[in-house]
């Protein structure tokens, strides 16, 4: 069983070859950061033009390196949501015609569900585990209970914290993407230099806010004297990261309880997924709150944390060996697309 994995929700243009034990057999990830940094964030119609300049030409050589004929496809999985409406209209469009053309199972792929799932592919992980999602567009704590099954407990109520980095970042004047030049700035910083706000820490739940933190910046920005110095942006870099780190280990901790109140258990599996969790510091402070816990923080490379195609193809393998049926042609892309539907109601208990 071979898939072919296609990844545009926003602005990386991915494509995969993964068989059923989870091996690799080609990929490609074209980012592309060079074209929205002069922007300070990615611009959706940009995206979307890049995908499709790109896409079918990353097909081709993904199939030729692995050395497959689209006859010899399981199926084709495309990201369907959540993301950029132009992007994924890109690579659901592209997966619907080759599975059209070849008579081939289509799979619409929630790019959340991929990135908790893709771990399993790692090594072996049994449900119900606890998945930190922490990107540039989500910032949430879910227990996944099974493949098309999470219980949300937790998620942003304002920024995702890696458009807080993204957005300090060029507060203080780092460049874009700004998490890893945050983090590289704070190794020469003073954590205890700025006092900043941690949001919602020490409140019940395990839901984030990262909108004040951001705010608090600005205004300590504004209060340093016109003749800024290096060394005021290492340091704001660092308070800013460690307060980041202090929610994260807060509310991972609430979540933690939850999840064992929730399954009778004094532990498990935490999956940290996300370009965030490329973030070394924030990985050395979870696992320090992991300690003595009882659960096993699990954080896949770096390459795999970030979007990637891998991890669609990856969700449609386990979709299969599930026994779930294809997706109709006329599934539409999603802007929105929780993994819990129940929690994501207005109203619902996060
Ligand atoms: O998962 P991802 O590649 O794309 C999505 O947003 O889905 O994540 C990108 C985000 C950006 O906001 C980037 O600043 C952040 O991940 N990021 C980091 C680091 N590396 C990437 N944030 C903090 N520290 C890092 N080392
Ligand atoms: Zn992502």
């Amino acid at each position: 069983m071979v898939v072919l994995g296609i990844e545009t929700s926003c602005d990386e243009t991915a494509v995969a070859l993964v068989d059923k034990h989870g091996t690799v057999l080609a990929e490609r990830v074209l980012s592309q950061v060079a074209e929205h940094e002069p922007f300070g964030g990615v611009v959706p119609e940009i995206a979307a033009r890049s995908h499709v300049a790109h896409l079918d030409r990353l097909i081709s050589e993904t199939m030729a390196e692995a050395g497959i004929d689209f006859g010899e496809l399981d199926c084709v999985a495309a990201t369907a949501g959540p993301g950029l409406v132009g992007g994924l209209l890109v690579g659901v469009m592209t997966a619907k015609a080759i599975a059209a053309v070849r008579a081939l199972p289509f799979l619409a792929i929630n790019h959340l569900e991929a990135h908790a799932l893709l771990p399993r592919m790692l090594e072996p992980i049994a449900f119900p585990y606890l998945v930190l999602l922490i990107s540039g567009g989500h910032c949430q704590l879910v227990i996944a209970n099974d493949v098309d099954d999470y219980a949300r407990l937790g998620t942003t109520i304002d920024d995702a914290v890696g458009e807080t980095f993204d957005k300090t970042a060029r507060l203080i004047g780092l460049g874009y993407p700004g998490g890893p030049a945050i983090e590289r700035a704070a190794t020469r910083g003073d954590p205890h230099r700025f006092a900043l706000p941690r949001p919602l820490t020490g409140r019940v739940g395990a839901d984030f806010s990262f909108s004040g933190l951001k705010t608090a910046v600005r205004h300590a920005v504004a209060a340093l004297p016109q003749s800024r110095t290096e060394q005021d942006t290492f340091d704001m870099a660092a308070s800013f990261q460690t307060a980041v780190g202090d929610v994260l280990c807060n509310r991972t901790s609430n979540a933690m309880a939850m999840f064992n109140d929730c399954n009778g258990t004094s532990g498990g599996d935490l999956v940290v997924s996300g370009g965030v969790a490329a973030n070394r510091y924030l990985r050395e402070r979870l696992a320090a709150v992991l300690a003595d816990s009882g659960f096993r923080l699990i954080v896949p490379p770096p390459a795999l944390c970030t979007d990637n195609a891998v991890m669609v193809a990856w969700a449609g393998i386990e979709r299969r060996r599930g026994g779930w049926s294809a997706d109709a042609f006329d599934t539409p892309v999603r802007a929105r697309w929780p993994l819990d539907p129940v929690a994501a109601q207005p109203g619902a208990k996060a």
